[in-house]
């Protein structure tokens, strides 16, 4: 059947990583089944709004349904590139959850939401509703991957980038990154984010010596999470990471 989205288009390549402007729903560069973890965070309007204050009024906007429709298409070709055995992370908000999560399930095996915790919180209804503090991500398997290290628990605390930092009004902690990347993969496997943005998570992988794949539909961002990859000298290599701070049962 012909993709009628845009091809994949190579924007920058490394042994560590490939970059390329695309559409998350035509990965036509991509052999099946050659993926072993995928992480994306992918867009939500409201997201955008509530993120950033700079942002150009084109690119706060994109409805609940336009990106439901969008995750969907782009399910179709993320399950033909995983592994037989592999784990996919999916960034969401609580109020868009049941619509992701039953999209999620339809196409993998869900095995928990797991909880971000932020060291700060969104403005919203200052009177009429509680600060929300966290973002869920949605773990989901293909097959039966295992988890690498102790049985944490689904509660995660990171601290968020500060808003004078952000290179991306979505942009997620490389540390919560590097943790999702310990937990389901190891050196050498292949990690895709095909929502890259400023390549958060492709930071994250090739830090811990795995090859990454990062897709973005905006080129700026790719040519954003370029400069970002060629900045990393030194990856850690193998590295268990920790959450940033304790939960303290009361
Ligand atoms: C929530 S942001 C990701 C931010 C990222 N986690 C970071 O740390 O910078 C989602 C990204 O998906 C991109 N995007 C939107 N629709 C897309 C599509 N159909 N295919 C690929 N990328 C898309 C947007 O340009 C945006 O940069």
């Amino acid at each position: 059947m012909i993709n009628k989205y845009m091809e994949m288009k190579l924007i920058a390549q490394s042994p560590d990583y490939s970059l390329y402007h695309g559409d998350a729903r035509n990965l036509n560069l991509i052999p099946d089944r050659s993926i072993d973890l995928v992480i994306i965070d992918a867009p939500y309007g409201i997201e955008y709004i509530s993120h950033h204050r700079k942002l150009k009024p084109k690119e706060m906007i994109i409805g609940d349904d336009k990106a439901i429709s969008i995750l969907r298409e782009s399910f179709w070709e993320i399950k033909r590139v995983m592994k037989e055995n592999s784990s996919l992370y999916l960034f969401t908000r609580w109020d868009m959850y049941p619509r992701v999560l039953e999209l999620c399930d339809s196409f993998f095996d869900v095995r928990n939401v797991l909880l971000w915790i932020k060291n700060n919180w969104g403005m919203g209804n200052l009177k009429g509703s509680y600060a929300t503090c966290d973002e869920w991500i949605i773990y989901a398997v293909k097959g039966n991957p295992e988890l690498r290290g102790g049985r944490d628990h689904n509660v995660l605390l990171f601290k968020e980038v500060p808003s004078v930092k952000l290179i991306h009004p979505a942009q997620k902690p490389v540390g919560l990154l590097q943790y999702l990347i310990y937990k389901s993969s190891k050196p050498g496997d292949t990690v895709l984010d095909c929502f890259m943005g400023s390549g958060s998570s492709i930071v994250s992988a090739v830090s811990l010596g795995r090859y990454g794949i990062g897709i973005d539909i905006d080129e700026k961002y790719v040519r954003i999470a370029k400069a970002r990859l060629e900045q990393i000298t030194m990856p850690l290599g193998d590295l268990e990471i920790e959450p940033e701070g304790e939960i303290v049962w009361k």
